[in-house]
Parts: C-alpha cells; structure tokens; sequence
C-alpha cells in the first residue's frame, strides 16, 4: 500500500471550553468545578488522529471582574493536564478575557484566534473546523475557510433560535466528531451526498434524510413503485399514508385540489417548518402514497438540505420517519443507519434534528380545522394564529375516530418498556428510583444557577437527562436519542433494563407533543412490565 503524502499544512479542529467540552456552570475560577461532558474525551482522542486541536474561549467573567485571568488560567491548566493524562493534545489554549464593550480583536465571533493559529502553527484553515454550543463558535468560521458546527449542550439549546437555518447542529461533541471524520471536505461532501441523494429519488430509490424534525425515508411521490420500496423497508402497513414532502409552495398545486383560506393561514405563518396540512388530493398523487384517501398530507422542510434535496430531485417527497415502523424516530444519520442502513440508497448526514420530534398534523378537509398529531408547532399556537378552536387533540378521540394511523396507541416504542410514573416521589417513585434496572428519562425544573450536574442524583439506573431545567422544547429535541440509549443500554454483565420510567411533563406547549410520544411508547395502560425477558 502506498502511503498518501502528508500535506504540508495541518488541519484543525477549534472548540469550545464550556459548553462544549465541560459543563458551562457560569464564571469557573475553581479547577474543582471543571465536570467534562460525557464523551467528550472519547471524541477528542478520535479527532487527534487526524486533527490538531485547540480550545477558543471567551472569559468575560475577567472583563466583569466575576473571575480573575489567573483563576481563568488556572481551570485551563487543570483541564489540560486532565486531558493529557488521558491521552489528549490541546495544542493551544486561546483566552479572550474581555466583554462586549471592550472593543478588542479577539472575542468570538471574531476569527482572531482562527488567524492566529493559521500564522503559528501552519493551520490550514480551508481544510478545520470549529465546534461549540454558543452562534458566535461556528461563526468564527465565517470567512476564513474553516467549517463551524454547533452543538446542543452547555447553552446550545438556549440559543437555538439565534442560529442561522442552514447551520448544522448535533447533540453533542460525540456526534460533532463524527462527522467532522465522515466529512474531510465537508463543503464537497454534503453536496455530493445531496447530490447522490437526489440521484437515487429520481431513479426510483430510497433517500434518508435531515428535517428539522426526524429524518425521513423518502421516495419520489409520484412514483407508486418507489412509494412501495418505503412500506418494504419500513415493514409499514399499507393503511397508513405517508407526508408528501415539497420545496417551494408552488409544488402544491400539483398535488392537492384546492387550499382552503384557512390552509393559506398556516402555511404563510409556517411554512418552512414543522406542520403539515391534510387537503384533498389530486389526481397525480398515486393512492399508496395516501393509502387510499382521498386526502393527502403535505408539509415543506425547515431544512434547508432537506429542501434543497427535494429541488435537486425534482420531485415531491413522500416520507416518512425513517425507523422500522412502530419503532423509535430517528434523530440522527447512525440512529437512520442502526435501523434501515440496508435498505438506505443514500442517507444525507445532516446532523441532528433541531426539533426532534415529528411534525405537527392538521386535517383542512372539514368544517373546522382537525388535530390529527401533536408536533413541532403547538396546538395554542395554531389556534391562536386561525381565530378558532382546533377540534380533536389525538390522545383523546375514541379509536373509531381515528382516522389518522399516527394516532394508533403503541408507536414510536422502544424494545425495553417504557412505564410512566405519576411522580418520582411516593412508593412507585421510589421503587422506579431506587431499582438500578430502571432507566430514567429525567425531566427537571432546576434553577439554572444549580449549573448543570451530569446526572441528577438518587436515581439507581442509568438517568438521561430530557431538560434539566425544565424546557419541553429541549426534551423534545432529545427525547428520542436518550430513548434509543436506553434500549441499548447494558450493565456490566450484559444484561438490558428491565425497564425505563418518565414523568410526564406539562400538558402545555411542546410539552404536549413530548407527552403523546411517551404515552405511544408506553403503549395501552404503560403497566410496569416488572420481570421482562430482556428481548435480543
Ligand atoms: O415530521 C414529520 O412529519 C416526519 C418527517 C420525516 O417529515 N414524517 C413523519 O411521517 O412523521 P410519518 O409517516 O411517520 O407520519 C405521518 C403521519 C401519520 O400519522 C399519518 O397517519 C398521517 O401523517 N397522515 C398522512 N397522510 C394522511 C392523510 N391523508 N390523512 C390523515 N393523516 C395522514
Ligand atoms: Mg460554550
């Protein structure tokens, strides 16, 4: 084997400290404090092998005279000397100490330390990368070549907002890595996997693919034999229709026979985004797509790839979530690859789903407007914006009505089952707490000056952490990931949970969606199934 050349300039990879690296407890002066994130040292280990490494700060706690540079320093010095001793290089720490006002050169989003490190070190920024949990880290990429991903931890989720569309987002370091090494060229690479994706619709093949809610398995709608090839893969019956996926509006003409003013209401207020309208259809959509109804669903991406996948095919979409059906969405490309990797043309690695949980379903077919699933858009939120009562909320319609097959009960299940406790308190609360077979979905109502432990304690099992300080929003986003986890999970002798146990949250906002989900996963009654074989 011939060995490739070394290039001349190195590659890196800058990140954040807080956030990103270690928990983000506010101003740390105290190496005491220091709590690296889960994973974080596996991933850097991974990244060294290809990438130098260097840590960006900002410290305006200096600036505020919150925390002093020496205590600054001294947390930096800690952390590097942690890191080495278990294997990984930080080749340079760069501190900006000042605050907003100072007017100096190297605050984030400023790309002075990128520079700086192109002048010292030899980077080739065109070739690095940069990750952190706040909009002013990938920004610091902007113009210098280097490309910026942002994660979910530390302030991640707060700034959510902020973010530009197109910006790539991950859960967490671990899942950051892993693209930066699936994607050397990551500019090139997405486009060609966008590209090969596009190809396989077209060719009557089987694309996943990023939305901002789950990732879909999609297929050229238009096309009967390929819509065949999603129910195949799925294991879906053929009952339950699928979400027609479009890139401008004017794709719906084709595809419904008329958009009532009420349809033009949500759509001008959410589209792109995550809500899909049930209209009557038109005579080009085929009845697999729509499983015989004279209806179809349609919705447009917030993903720009996702959209730009669907222009590229030239096609409509349909898709579904792309797991095995009944099973846990998936959030993230590997979650689309553990499950449906085989029956995949393409998978277009996005990163995570911003919203994580899937659309929001609204039937514009009748006299009033119908809730047919809970989702990213809340049902305050639509009934607010069209003046009138949504009827039907999908957990409270009786089985004869449910027209919708995403309302059936047992959904998005995973293997290990799922109970839902009233509370974490009392005997249940207590037996759920102190088994160490239990998993936890947690979901808190902290302070967020408690900082951000790594698990909240009195738990015996494994704890994922939904929101810490009670944000159903944030729960949705991980919702399904620390469910796979849990599935997954093993004990030092092999053995699966017995068991995983939720509270539920709030009924309000995305609460609502997150709630419909962990009942479905819970399925009829959510009885805790004390001694289950564990299942393969
Ligand atoms: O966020 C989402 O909607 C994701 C991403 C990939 O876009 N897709 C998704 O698709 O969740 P799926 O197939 O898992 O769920 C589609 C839902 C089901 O509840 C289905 O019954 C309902 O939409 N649906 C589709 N067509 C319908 C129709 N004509 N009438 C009533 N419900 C329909
Ligand atoms: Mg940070």
């Amino acid at each position: 084997m011939t060995q490739k050349a070394e290039p001349a300039q190195k590659a890196a990879v800058f990140l954040d400290r807080d956030g990103t690296i270690m928990e983000d407890r506010g101003f740390v002066d105290d190496p005491g404090e220091v709590r690296l994130l889960p994973g974080a040292v596996e991933a850097l280990k991974a990244l060294q092998g290809r990438y130098v490494l260097f840590v960006v700060t900002n410290q305006s706690g200096i600036a505020r005279g919150a925390i002093t540079r020496e205590g600054a320093d001294r947390v930096n010095r800690f952390l590097d000397g942690e890191l080495q001793r278990r294997g990984v290089d930080i080749r340079e720490w760069y501190v900006c100490p000042h605050g907003p006002g100072d007017g100096c050169r190297c605050r984030k989003p400023s790309s002075f330390f990128l520079e700086e490190a192109a002048r010292e070190f030899g980077v080739d920024l065109s070739r690095s990368f940069v990750v952190g949990d706040h909009p002013h880290d990938p920004e610091t990429a902007d113009g210098t070549g280097a490309f910026g991903l942002y994660v979910l931890t530390g302030h991640g989720q707060r700034h959510l907002e902020e973010l530009p569309e197109g910006q790539l987002v991950f859960h967490a370091l671990p899942g950051a890595a892993e693209w930066i090494l699936g994607h050397p060229e990551p500019q090139r690479d997405l486009e060609e996997n966008l590209q090969a994706g596009a190809a396989a619709l077209r060719a009557g093949g089987l694309t996943a693919f990023a939305t901002e809610t789950v990732y879909g398995l999609g297929a050229d709608a238009l096309n009967p034999e390929a819509v065949e090839g999603i129910f195949r893969a799925k294991g879906r019956p053929h009952a339950d229709p699928l979400i027609v996926h479009i890139a401008r509006r004017e794709q719906l003409k084709g595809l419904v026979r008329e958009v009532p003013p009420a349809a033009e209401v949500l759509m001008d207020r959410w589209w792109p985004g995550p809500l899909t309208v049930v209209l009557p259809k038109s005579e080009a959509v085929p009845e697999a797509v729509t499983a015989g109804h004279p209806t179809v669903a349609v919705r447009m991406p917030a993903h720009p790839l996702a959209r730009r996948l669907i222009e590229a095919a030239g096609v409509p979409v349909a898709a579904p979530s792309a797991n095995i059906f009944g099973r846990t969405s998936p959030t993230t490309a590997a979650h689309v690859a553990d499950q449906l990797g085989q029956a995949c043309d393409v998978i277009v690695d996005a990163g995570a789903c911003r919203v994580g949980v899937e659309s929001t379903v609204v039937s514009l077919t009748g006299e009033v407007p119908v809730l047919l699933r809970e989702g990213g858009v809340t049902r305050e939120e639509l009934e607010e914006v069209l003046g009138v009562p949504v009827a039907g909320s999908a957990g409270r319609l009786p089985e004869e009505e449910r027209i919708s097959p995403g309302l059936m009960e047992s959904h998005y299940a995973p293997q290990v089952p799922l109970v839902l406790a009233g509370d974490w308190e009392g005997s249940e609360g207590a037996e759920l707490r102190g088994d160490p077979q239990t998993g936890i979905l947690y979901f808190g109502g902290e302070e967020e000056s408690q900082g951000e432990e790594s698990r909240p304690g009195d738990f015996a099992g494994p704890v994922e952490v939904l929101s810490r300080r009670g944000d159903a929003r944030e729960a949705a986003v991980n919702l399904y990931a620390a469910l796979r986890r849990l599935d997954g999970w093993r004990d030092a002798g092999g053995r699966r949970l017995r068991r995983m146990a939720a509270v539920l949250l709030p009924e309000t906002g995305a609460g609502a969606a997150v709630n419909d989900r962990l009942r479905k996963a819970a399925g009829r009654g959510g009885e805790p199934v004390l001694d289950a074989d564990p299942r393969p």
